[in-house]
């Protein structure tokens, strides 16, 4: 007998892989065939919730080295000269479900795990550098407004622009959708940020905010609309396919990682607030500086266990590095780590991908598939008397926080001197795009917005771009204008988004 035997869950030898159990040829099945059962109902339980965002993307394992010297900004010992550090990368759009096209207009998740010797670091990223919003309390509605209508179950152009049209602050990430890098050729070919502004903290204390860029060393590539509306038909898989192929190949993907210091009394009157995520740090303010290099050198071997149960928390955070007043980050503190407990289960952070290197010591216990437990010496309580793990300040160090001004109120983050919602979108369509650049952005945008079926949405929306630029505003209107039955269906503009 061969020793390759097939076995039940439970490890004993399988009769029969093939037929069920029967009363006679031709009769019915009796429930004493566990092994047919158990394959139904394993199988009906194949499946956990897609994430609520980002439910298509696709991911490697890697590592992060450290080339340069940021030792006086933070004392994380993933950032220290000469550490290299395991890494665990997660890309993905955005509003698409599981199996929607790679290439949809969308911005792109850029989500590391950091397994460093002082616990898991997750930055939760993205392929731009601001958002759409700058309170978390807006997130469940932004993201309503770009999935599907309740009764139809189609995406909307009416509800994507009378959102952001009722939120200005959704300029600046808008113009930098509907611009050429919202549609990347590749994951490889695209940058990573971490979007908000963090806190580093020193060996001596010392504080300072920080911004996280990830230039991709393989340049920037990107399609046309016509090319990613092709692709979308032809391989929906366009980019998970080229992430994997090329690691495969040996082509190993990497970027540079630079960081913006912001010291930390800067930030009381620097002239706009810089914990809002709507906006960049000018670097002309605050330079690049180099800090190691990220490189992707392992496929994932089980894309289940290790891709889509992959759970990436902004609140796994390790000395050195710490939160900051931004309102956004803060929402998403609560809401990954509640996201993964519904999503993958209590205990996700027990399964080997999501598992720290370093040993784990606290009194959490029980739940459902719990794995690892502490050994029956250990107490079940803190404090204790009998010595188990307590906390010691002295190994963590210097820690986070900041002063703030009192009173709990419900208002927006204070204004800075040159806080506005349209002023860096002008900027980006002005400075930054090209001539064919700002050409096709203008394509996009009447497409889009041709989309859009009720009359005062469509008037707010070309206010909106009005007041990112009034050439652009002007120039949309006649687009719209001249196109006013509208090349575009509902749909079409809808999914381009
Ligand atoms: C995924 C919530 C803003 C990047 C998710 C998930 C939730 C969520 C619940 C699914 C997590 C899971 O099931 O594993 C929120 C909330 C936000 C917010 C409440 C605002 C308050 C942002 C921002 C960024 C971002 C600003 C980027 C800077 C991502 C990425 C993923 C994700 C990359 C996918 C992570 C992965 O690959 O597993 N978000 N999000 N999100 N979010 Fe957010």
């Amino acid at each position: 007998m061969s020793s390759n035997f097939s076995t039940t869950q439970s490890g004993a030898p399988v009769i029969d892989d093939a037929n069920s159990s029967s009363l006679g040829r031709d009769g019915a099945i009796p429930l004493t065939d566990h092994y047919l059962i158990e394959k139904l109902a394993q199988f009906n339980r194949e499946r956990v919730p897609e994430r609520v965002v980002h439910a298509k993307g696709g991911g490697a394992f890697g590592t992060f080295e450290v080339t340069s010297d940021v030792s006086e900004y933070t004392k994380a010992s993933l950032f220290q000269p000469g550490a290299v550090t395991e890494t665990l990368l997660r890309f993905s759009s955005v509003a698409g479900e599981q199996g929607s096209p790679d290439t949809w207009r969308d911005p792109r998740g850029f989500a590391l795990k950091f397994y460093t010797d002082e616990g898991n670091y997750d930055l939760v990223g993205n392929n731009t550098p601001v958002f759409f919003i700058r309170d978390g309390i807006k997130f469940p509605d932004f993201i309503h407004s770009q999935k599907r209508l309740p009764g139809t179950n189609l995406r909307d152009a009416d509800m994507q622009w009378d959102f952001w049209t009722l939120s200005p602050e959704s300029a600046h990430q808008v113009t930098w959708l509907m611009g050429d890098r919202g549609l990347p050729n590749s994951w490889r070919t695209m940058n990573g940020y971490g979007s908000h502004t963090f806190m580093w903290i020193n060996e001596a204390g010392v504080k300072s905010w920080v911004k996280y860029h990830f230039k991709s060393n393989q340049g920037h590539e990107v399609l046309t609309g016509d090319q990613a509306e092709a692709l979308a038909g032809s391989d929906a898989d366009h980019h998970l396919r080229d992430l994997s192929e090329n690691i495969a190949a040996g082509n190993f993907p990497s970027w540079d990682l630079k960081v913006q210091i912001m010291p930390y009394d800067d930030a009381k009157d620097y002239r706009f607030n810089p914990f809002d995520l709507t906006k960049v740090w000018p670097q002309g303010d605050y330079p690049l500086i180099p800090v190691g290099k990220l490189t992707l050198n392992r496929n994932p071997e089980n894309y289940f266990a290790q891709i889509e149960q992959a759970a990436f928390a902004p609140s796994n955070f390790v000395p050195g590095i710490a939160a900051s007043p931004d309102r956004m980050l803060q929402a998403r503190i609560f809401s990954y780590a509640d996201a993964h407990r519904y999503r993958v289960g209590t205990n996700h952070a027990q399964l080997p991908v999501n598992a720290p290197k370093n040993e784990v010591r606290n009194y959490s216990k029980d739940g459902a598939a719990r794995y690892d437990f502490n050994s029956a010496s250990t107490p079940v309580y803190a404090p204790n008397s009998v010595g188990g793990p307590a906390a010691d300040p002295a190994q963590y160090g210097p820690h986070g926080g900041w002063e703030n001004d009192g009173d709990l109120v419900r208002a927006a983050h204070s204004l800075h001197a040159e806080d506005d919602d349209f002023g860096q979108a002008g900027t980006l369509y002005r400075e930054v795009f090209s001539d064919g650049e700002r050409a096709r952005f203008l394509d996009t945008i009447t497409g889009a917005v041709g989309g859009v079926t009720i009359d005062a949405i469509r008037e707010r929306a070309i206010q909106y771009w009005t007041n990112v630029d009034v050439e652009l505003g002007a120039k949309l209107r006649a687009a719209l204008g001249a196109d006013a039955s509208g090349g575009n269906t509902q749909a079409e503009a809808a999914n381009k988004v």
